[in-house]
């Protein structure tokens, strides 16, 4: 059966769009339907349907994704829609597209992710093209726990807006819980020229965010030593009979449970008691607590709010003093309850506190294993988040529900979180770098696992390190097995605190320069993976001065050069 045509094109009233924006879209939709045929028929051939480009701009794959279901719902109403990554988009290109949907993540403190930087650097460039042909919509990913929220797609939005572009739809800024935001955008943004029902575009079958699968804990073992300052763990989870297959490369996400004595602790302070109803929602206030909110760290809506109803001087000093540096370093080591404790007087409603609060997210981890090598079974490399603040144990709420589980009887919920760039390379005779110190190390055991698995021939380099050798060589068994039988090629060690000197991976690779750049003029991969703030941008720059001294170049050329790498999927971090 064809696809009906309609001649008449129909924008919902309650459609978000200006009458610039109703006009264009009326004018895509008309040009669209007489290239289809209008009056009926079957849909005619692809090529003579108006082109649409998806741009995409990820770090751990969730704009990808969404492009990608973007791409799904664009081919179900007759386009032939172009998919690529912003990084491959030159700006000539660029100014020869007509009509391009943009879904982008925010990184650092309100950066590109990695594969929309070089697209940025020429876009934001003097030398940009004037784009006054391109019709462009953007949806934007980010959490609003960070101060530049969903800062990279309001920074593409201005540019292009200042280069002539024409928006086609208002930009929608996602916070974590995007799926239905994003459905909603994404429907909108691809005009319906033949009245097909929209399509889902949440995965229906299959676990999620929103339908974890929930998965017996097989193994929960301490990798530090006893005398470390941390506590890193192996966690292991069954995959049974989920059906759920994953690439070594890939996270998994993870819904927590918060801690039953934080739970407790809150409802004495609230007066309250567990079974409280608390009015439009589904669960009573201490299951509520439990499952369904962050209760550890507050928002910065949450502390504003307490703040006016406090009355405690100095939150208030520190809150509309206004200054970043200033409340960061009033709440380090503070959690929300520690917030309703500096006035025991305040007296809240427990509706109107959890009215205040934010769902409870999952949280995102590396995954350590190869499936080949594991097979029915997921890895986690997982660092204790615990501190002491005036007296009382405080946790991060995922890293502690996962390590303070028994494995005998335990269970979480997770899903997968695929990061189809983060790979080992296609091909088996490429060399692979690898600096992954703390639980940077991850996604490294993973990746050794996968090459040895393929029998694959090109060499493996790891540059590992953490605070001491005696007690936070992690996997040190395993990673002495790897260079036993051949499959770690090099390994080179920077412990921070073995020396009176600190000793970090970048100072092991600006020792080895010479043979890194040799490395990546034999098409070598280079991976990064860990702390972002300072070791990915202090390895980073190691990169660069690397490629200056070895490669005999200036800073300019370093910089082509590393984006050359990028380009080429050579150059892939997995960062946070
Ligand atoms: C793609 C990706 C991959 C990741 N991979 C891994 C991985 O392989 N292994 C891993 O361990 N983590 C990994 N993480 C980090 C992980 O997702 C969580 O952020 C981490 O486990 C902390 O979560 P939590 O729920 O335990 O802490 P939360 O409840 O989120 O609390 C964290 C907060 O606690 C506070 N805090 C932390 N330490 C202290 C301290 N010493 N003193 C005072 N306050 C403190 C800080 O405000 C911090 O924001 C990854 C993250 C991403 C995005
Ligand atoms: N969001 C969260 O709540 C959360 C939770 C867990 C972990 N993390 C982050 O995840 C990252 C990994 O944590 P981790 O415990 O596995 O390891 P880590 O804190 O990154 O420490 C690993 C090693 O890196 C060293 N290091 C410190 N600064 C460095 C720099 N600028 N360049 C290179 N190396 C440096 C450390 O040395 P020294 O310690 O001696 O300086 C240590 O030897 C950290 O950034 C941590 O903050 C975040
Ligand atoms: C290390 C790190 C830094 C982030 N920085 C920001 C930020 O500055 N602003 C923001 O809105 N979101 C920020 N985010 C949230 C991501 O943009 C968000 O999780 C997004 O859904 C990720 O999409 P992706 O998988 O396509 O990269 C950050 C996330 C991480 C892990």
């Amino acid at each position: 059966m064809g696809t009906t045509i309609r001649k008449s094109v129909d924008i919902p009233p309650d459609a978000p769009f200006s009458a610039e924006q109703r006009s264009w879209i009326s004018g895509f939709l008309a040009g669209l339907a007489s290239d289809l045929g209008a009056g009926g028929g079957d849909r005619a051939p692809a090529a003579s349907v108006k082109p649409l480009t998806i741009l995409y701009g990820t770090q751990t794959g969730t704009a990808e994704m969404l492009a990608e279901d973007a791409g799904q719902v664009a081919r179900s109403r007759g386009f032939t829609p172009r998919i690529a990554e912003l990084n491959d988009i030159g700006m000539d290109d660029l100014a020869t597209m007509e009509n391009v949907i943009v879904v982008v993540s925010t990184y650092g403190e309100g950066e590109m992710p990695d594969s929309a930087r070089i697209f940025w650097d020429s876009l934001s460039a003097t030398t940009a093209p004037r784009l006054e042909n391109l019709n462009y919509g953007i949806l934007a990913l980010g959490d609003t726990s960070y101060e530049f929220f969903c800062q990279a797609g309001k920074l593409l939005d201005t540019r292009l807006e200042q280069l002539g572009a024409h928006r086609m739809l208002e930009r929608v800024d996602c916070d974590l819980d995007y799926e239905d935001a994003a459905a909603t955008w994404i429907a909108q943004a691809i005009p319906d020229a033949g009245g097909a029902p929209a399509p889902e575009t949440a995965r229906k079958t299959g676990w999620g965010r929103k339908h974890p699968y929930i998965a017996g804990i097989l193994e929960n073992r301490v990798l530090s030593g006893a005398k470390s300052a941390k506590e890193i763990r192996h966690i292991a989870f069954d995959l049974g009979d989920s059906g759920i297959t994953y690439d070594a490369g890939d996270a998994l996400g993870v819904m927590p449970v918060n801690a039953p004595d934080l739970v407790d602790a809150w409802l004495v302070r609230l007066g309250a008691k567990a079974d409280t109803a608390i009015p439009g929602q589904g669960l009573p206030l201490g299951p509520l607590l439990a499952t369904r909110f962050e209760i550890t760290t507050p928002s910065r809506d949450l502390i504003r709010m307490l703040e006016v109803r406090a009355g405690h001087e100095e939150l208030s000093h520190v809150v509309n003093h206004r200054d970043k540096a200033v409340l960061e370093h009033f709440m380090w080591g503070r959690d929300t309850l520690d917030l309703l404790n500096l006035n025991p007087d305040l007296v809240l409603d427990p509706a109107e506190l959890v009215s205040w609060l934010k769902p409870l997210q999952h949280r995102a981890y590396s995954i350590s294993s190869s499936p080949k090598a594991h097979p029915g079974e997921v890895h986690l490399t997982v660092a204790a988040v615990r501190w002491m603040f005036e007296g009382r144990a405080h946790r991060g709420v995922c890293s502690t529900f996962l390590a303070d589980q028994e494995p005998e009887g335990a269970q979480a919920g997770i899903f997968m979180i695929p990061n189809t760039s983060f790979r080992v390379p296609e091909d088996d005779a490429a060399p692979m770098l690898m600096i992954g110190p703390g639980t940077g190390l991850a996604p490294f055991r993973a990746f050794l696992e996968e090459r040895r698995a393929r029998g694959a021939s090109g060499t493996n380099w790891l540059f590992f390190g953490d605070q001491h050798r005696a007690s936070d060589f992690i996997y040190e068994d395993e990673i002495g097995a790897f260079s036993a039988d051949g499959t770690l090629t090099r390994l080179d060690l920077a412990f921070s605190r073995d020396q009176t000197e600190k000793i970090y991976v970048q100072h092991r690779m600006i020792e080895n320069g010479k043979d890194i750049f040799a490395l990546l003029e034999d098409g070598g991969h280079f991976y990064v993976c860990g702390d972002a703030t300072r070791m990915a941008k202090d390895v980073d720059a190691a990169l660069h001065s690397i490629i200056e001294t070895f490669g005999n170049m200036d800073a300019d050329a370093a910089i082509t050069y590393v984006n050359g790498l990028r380009k080429d999927k050579r150059y892939l971090r997995d960062v946070y």
